[in-house]
């Protein structure tokens, strides 16, 4: 696809190669209907190599999700595969539309030479080249989190332990699936659509910190526009990101935008249901869930991480700042001694 009608190009390099190159790139790349190129000059030294490694580990995130949302659809449409395929069209109408979704449909339709679906007969082993492996260790490394991406490596992992899950599913065998039966078909695009989001800020917000530790200067609305066509992650999802960004042009975290809070507000409801419901039937979502415990994390005011300061300082003397001291400056308390133990200044760094 990519060589007959054009990929998304991510080349970055010193400026002299730039001058040289980047009108071939260019003219090779996928085009938007308005005739912008979907390749640009992304930045200095390996960015564009980095860039292209986020793009997959944002696409690992996708396909989890979506491979989630298949697995809830089926419970809850009693394995009729073309039930589903036709909720993954209508899905694709919609703030969905994006390639992914699109493929899935004719996925779930396709019948081997017997007749039968051939979804039914794919080990549910998945596989890895290691692009979703690089982009978390770059999170790691750099201070950020994409948990989405994580957990979506870990999922493939786990699904190829088949002997012990062969094994752990005759010793805890009891699931009952009914509770899915209490959510919508919209209940699980909503949880789809608000996790998706989250995906999406945790890979930019990648992209925002190592653009920010090497200079790299990264344009994020020309990312998000050069991946809306020619390659696994285009969709109308990053029309809207590169939308939410052109006002100031400035990167934002895109949970702060106008367009996507309200989005994620009104998804909200149905995204917690389908946790709590998935949950109570037994029904592993890494990947939605851990994007909702870490929206979560993120709003809340207070989070318990005063208790693993207090536990670091108690059993290895790691320091504590207080609320009631300017950030920066740290004490030490001698936690065997009640109260007036408390200690500062000497331990200011
Ligand atoms: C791709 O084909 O987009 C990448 O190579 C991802 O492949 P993987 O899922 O095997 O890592």
């Amino acid at each position: 696809e990519g060589a007959l009608h054009g990929p998304s190009i991510m080349p970055g390099g010193s400026d002299e190669i730039k001058k040289e190159i980047l009108p071939v790139l260019q003219n090779i790349a996928a085009h938007l209907d308005d005739g912008t190129p979907c390749c640009s000059w992304i930045g200095p030294d390996g960015s564009g190599h980095f860039v292209k490694t986020v793009h997959n580990g944002i696409e690992y995130g996708d396909m989890q999700l979506i491979a989630e949302a298949y697995s809830l659809l089926n419970v809850l449409q009693k394995g009729d595969h073309e039930a589903t395929a036709q909720t993954f069209e209508s899905w694709n109408k919609g703030v969905l539309d994006s390639y992914l979704i699109g493929i899935t449909a004719p996925i779930l339709r396709y019948k081997d030479t017997d007749g039968k679906s051939l979804i039914d007969k794919i080990a549910d082993r998945a596989g890895q080249k290691g692009t979703g492996k690089w982009s978390i260790e770059a999170a790691i490394n750099s201070g950020t989190t994409l948990s989405v991406t994580a957990e979506s490596v870990f999922a493939r992992l786990l699904s190829n332990r088949t002997t012990e899950r062969n094994k752990a599913h005759r010793l805890y065998p009891e699931t009952d699936p009914a509770p899915i039966f209490e959510l919508s078909v919209d209940d699980i695009h909503h949880a789809l659509y608000a996790s998706k989001i989250i995906a999406y800020t945790q890979g930019l917000d990648l992209l925002r910190n190592m653009s920010e530790k090497h200079n790299w200067q990264l344009n994020l609305a020309d990312i998000a526009t050069i991946w809306r066509k020619g390659c696994i992650i285009q969709s109308r999802f990053l029309y809207e990101i590169a939308q939410a960004y052109k006002p100031t042009n400035e990167y934002e975290n895109l949970l702060f935008t106008p367009y996507f809070r309200e989005k994620i507000i009104l998804c909200l409801p149905s995204w917690r249901k389908v946790v709590q419901t998935a949950i109570a039937a037994g029904i592993a979502i890494p990947g939605t869930a851990s994007a909702l415990a870490w929206f979560d994390g993120f709003r809340c005011k207070k989070s318990s991480a005063n208790l693993i300061q207090a536990q670091r300082d108690y059993f290895g003397a790691h320091l504590y700042e207080r609320i009631d001291a300017p950030a920066g400056t740290f004490f030490h308390t001698d936690w065997n001694r009640h109260g007036d133990g408390t200690t500062s200044g000497n331990y200011s760094l």
